[in-house]
């Protein structure tokens, strides 16, 4: 049996027993770490396929999974004619046509669906099958260099398959091993749309006091301290083990905290931690369903339940109220999803302003990354 045959075999295995629990790269780690007989091209192999399943959505679970797996490889362009098996005769000479006659070309004969969950939530700012689409194409890695001038870089950047997309900022195949060509403290690993929120931080200056309320582990802190070297920063998470990660991250880098505190911001009465500070600017990037980064965590999309919208709306409708009773006169809140439902994004802005009438919305945009192996994040500035 070609090896092929046997690892679609292993991903049926894999996938009985993975029902969403917990992330699947860790789901992983774990099973290899416990089958120890694969070695690191099966590993990887492996892996790519039952990514590849789930890449295929929840709503094709009527294909089997060696159907899924080889329709996969033949939409991302992975698979070439001989690793087509002979009962796909009629795919390898579709290899070299455009994605929509391969995707059509599986609608008629296949029965595949490309309608998924949650297809009628997406924001009318954002292509749908463009967004679907995108799934098969895997997100590029970004990194921002930081201090150093980009200029001392090129030159390994390059030789390592890298390439520049603004003046700090480079991408990498998915698979890149970053450790092995640049010092730790000289980047930070970050969606391009995730660092180009830094666009819509107000001017600050030494006597700004700013809050990251949910600072996870601190992605848009990093950003903000590498852009606003002097402002007076505090950062909370409900998280403590998440808060860890971004001490020994400021660690890292040499960046400094003002305050720092495990809270959980949906309940009023947990902001006492913060005493009596209030802030000029608010960095609210909230829970949400991480629709915008699918392309990266296909099993979500698998598993989503469309009901959990409504519920992350609820939880972020709590989070701008309660963040914004510390907000100063005249200073302004930055509002992020990486979602692409409207009730996260625009809808939560709207009824947030309807209790809010002293505040005013500045920028709105979607930061798509559907046509660039990015994120898609949602942004408002909302001013006071
Ligand atoms: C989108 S992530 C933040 C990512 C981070 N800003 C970054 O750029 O790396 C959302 C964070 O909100 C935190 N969170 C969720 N519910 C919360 C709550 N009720 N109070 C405070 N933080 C919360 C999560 O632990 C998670 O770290």
């Amino acid at each position: 049996m070609k090896f092929i045959e046997q690892h679609i075999q292993q991903v049926e295995k894999i996938a009985e027993g993975y029902k969403g629990q917990e992330p699947l790269h860790l789901y992983l780690k774990k099973f290899f770490k416990r089958n120890k007989k694969f070695g690191s091209r099966d590993r990887k192999n492996i892996a790519s396929y039952l990514y590849g399943a789930y890449r295929m959505g929840r709503e094709n679970r009527h294909l089997t999974m060696r159907q899924r797996v080889y329709f996969y490889l033949f939409l991302s362009n992975k698979g070439n004619a001989d690793v087509l098996p002979d009962d796909f005769a009629d795919l390898p000479p579709l290899l070299s046509s455009s994605f929509k006659k391969k995707i059509d070309f599986l609608r008629s004969k296949y029965k595949l669906r490309e309608t998924y969950r949650a297809q009628d939530e997406i924001s009318k700012k954002i292509d749908s099958e463009r967004y679907r689409n995108s799934f098969y194409n895997d997100p590029k890695v970004y990194i921002r260099i930081r201090n150093n001038s980009a200029k001392d870089y090129e030159k390994v950047i390059k030789e390592n398959d890298g390439q520049q997309e603004e003046a700090h900022v480079f991408s990498f195949p998915s698979q890149v091993k970053l450790h092995t060509f640049l010092e730790e403290k000289n980047y930070v690993v970050q969606d391009i749309n995730s660092q180009r929120t830094a666009h819509y931080f107000p001017n600050l200056n030494e006597t700004s006091d700013v809050w990251d309320c949910c600072a996870g582990s601190g992605g848009k802190s990093i950003l903000l301290l590498d852009t606003h070297k002097n402002v007076n920063l505090t950062v909370t998470d409900i998280r403590a083990s998440i808060l860890r990660s971004l001490l020994e991250r400021f660690e890292l880098y040499g960046l400094e905290v003002d305050m720092l505190a495990e809270m959980n911001i949906n309940k009023a009465k947990e902001l006492d931690v913060l005493e009596g500070r209030f802030f000029d600017f608010i960095i609210c990037d909230v829970p949400c369903t991480g629709s915008g980064t699918w392309a990266r965590t296909p099993e979500q999309f698998y598993f989503f339940e469309k009901k959990e919208i409504s519920r992350f709306q609820k939880r972020q409708l709590d989070i701008l109220e309660n963040a914004s009773s510390r907000l100063k006169k005249s200073g302004s809140i930055l509002y992020i999803t990486c979602s692409v439902f409207t009730k996260e994004n625009e809808d939560v802005v709207t009824l947030f302003l309807e209790k809010h009438s002293d505040f005013k919305i500045g920028k709105q945009h979607y930061l798509d990354g559907t046509s660039s192996q990015a994120d898609t994040l949602f942004i408002t500035q909302l001013l006071k």
